[in-house]
């Protein structure tokens, strides 16, 4: 492949933001909803690899993946090719009219990658929401049941349904219900916050309990879970705690649906963050790192499941979409070809040193967890669990004021994730965790640590 054409380099000719964000910014303020936000407003003229340029000429490093979308790295050479070579061809002509090649090989890419060596089938859609929509339509019509079983500090998208299925109010839910029935949430597996030395076996049996009290086992459609949690904190749940609620799924007829949506595709040093703990969901939902920053999910699952919905229950216009379909077809071939399972597994082993020497320091950093390239940091008051947002907000601002995109995530607010593209350098990785420890540090040594 080419070499790419930006220097992988960080480089701050401005502050940040520069002149032309903030110009950009009064314009954006006039036009633009205010409920749609970003959180760190350096408007982005071209990015490749691991670094983004503004449009003031800074180059910044992206610790952040636009939200674990581009692993494969910003403008990946494939997949600029693919998509360049498809839009030439066709743009769209609507799969549920006239189907296309496209489609089906990335049903068949996902069919033999996604855990379980049964036969499957899978659908595309546009996001990550309707995945996890379709997820939940397959199921309730196949079990026939209405139930659905989501998680405390669960996320999983913001249309009305996903709503439903997300646990955080603020900014996620507040004022926008009613929301869909049939939602029950039950306690995750979240060791830094369950009581002492509680295993993933007692945390799912709790969940159980809390299943067959809310809503009886027999009326359960899905059991639906994020197997690391992305918006929720990156909360890992203690091992068994999956393959136990998985179990009982399976024993009480409902559906175990992975939402691996944030996790999938090499991002936590495995294709698929069940795979961790052999667990086989019955339904698996992906999107995100699938298309390489083209909209494109799916909902890939046991054939005769997505076989079991009539023709026509399925779908969408833009679902599959031919362009998206080649962007993700070259993003499988980088992942496979450049090994980016195993470099997933390289930036568990630097990042995690990284926050673990800074925890040894400061004591306001309650928790370092994650998995591959998926890593975090929970803040709180020295010597408690009590979540510190303040602290992180300050960290995060620091880290973008030095051209570092780093993000906070969390029920709290108090979580700092990582979750940079597969393919970044290793000596800009080092740069972008150098400057991460250096804000900590300011942050967290202020006598309050
Ligand atoms: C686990 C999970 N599920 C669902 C979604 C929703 O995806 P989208 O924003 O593409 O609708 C997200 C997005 O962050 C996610 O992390």
């Amino acid at each position: 492949m080419e070499p790419s054409l930006i220097k992988q380099h960080r480089s701050l000719v401005t502050e940040l933001p520069g002149p032309r964000s903030r110009e950009l910014e009064r314009r954006r303020s006039a036009a633009v909803a205010g409920g749609v936000s970003s959180t760190f407003p350096v408007y982005v003229a071209e990015a490749s690899g691991a670094v983004l340029v503004d449009v003031d000429g800074n180059s910044l490093i992206d610790l952040g993946s636009g939200i674990a979308v581009v692993s494969v790295g910003h403008a990946a050479p494939r997949v600029v090719d693919a998509v360049s070579d498809q839009v030439e061809r066709f743009s769209h002509t609507c799969f549920m009219v006239t189907p296309y090649e496209g489609y089906v090989a990335v049903c068949e890419a996902l069919n033999e990658r996604t855990p379980g060596d049964h036969d499957k089938r899978t659908a595309l859609f546009n996001s990550g929401a309707e995945a996890v929509e379709n997820a939940v339509k397959v199921a309730r019509h196949v079990t026939g049941r209405q139930a659905v079983v989501v998680f405390d500090h669960a996320y999983h998208g913001r249309t009305n349904l996903t709503m439903a299925l997300t646990a955080k109010n603020m900014p996620y839910r507040d004022k926008f219900g009613p929301f869909a029935p049939e939602v029950y949430r039950v306690p995750m597996s979240y060791p830094l916050r369950d009581p002492e030395g509680m295993t993933g076996e007692q945390a799912a049996g709790r969940a159980i309990e809390e299943i067959e009290r809310l809503v009886g086992a027999d009326n359960v459609a899905c059991v639906l879970i994020e197997p690391i949690q992305g918006e929720g904190g990156f909360v890992v749940p203690a091992p068994g705690f999956l393959p136990t609620v998985a179990a009982w799924s399976r024993q009480a007829g409902a559906l175990f649906v992975a939402d691996e949506i944030q996790t999938g595709f090499c991002r936590t040093g495995r294709w698929f963050a069940c795979e961790h703990e052999s667990v086989v969901p019955d339904l698996i939902t992906t999107a995100k790192a699938l298309a390489g920053g083209m909209p494109l999910a799916a909902v890939t699952g046991r054939a005769e499941l997505m076989d079991g919905v009539h023709p026509g229950g399925l779908g969408g216009t833009y679902g599959g979409n031919p362009v998206a379909c080649a962007a993700a077809l070259a993003s499988i071939r980088t992942m496979e070809e450049e090994g980016l399972v195993e470099a997933a597994a390289r930036i568990e082993e630097v990042v995690g040193s990284c926050l673990r020497s800074l925890q040894r320091d400061h004591p306001g950093i309650g928790d370092v967890r994650g998995r591959g390239a998926m890593m975090a940091m929970e803040l709180v008051r020295p010597g408690t669990l009590e979540p510190d947002a303040e602290a992180t907000r300050r960290i995060v601002g620091a880290c973008h004021r030095s051209g570092v995109v780093v993000l906070s995530c969390g029920s709290y607010g108090n979580v700092i994730r990582l979750l940079p593209p597969l393919v970044i350098d290793e000596a800009l990785l080092a740069e972008g965790l150098e400057v991460l420890s250096g804000a900590v540090s300011e942050a967290l040594s202020d006598g309050s640590d």
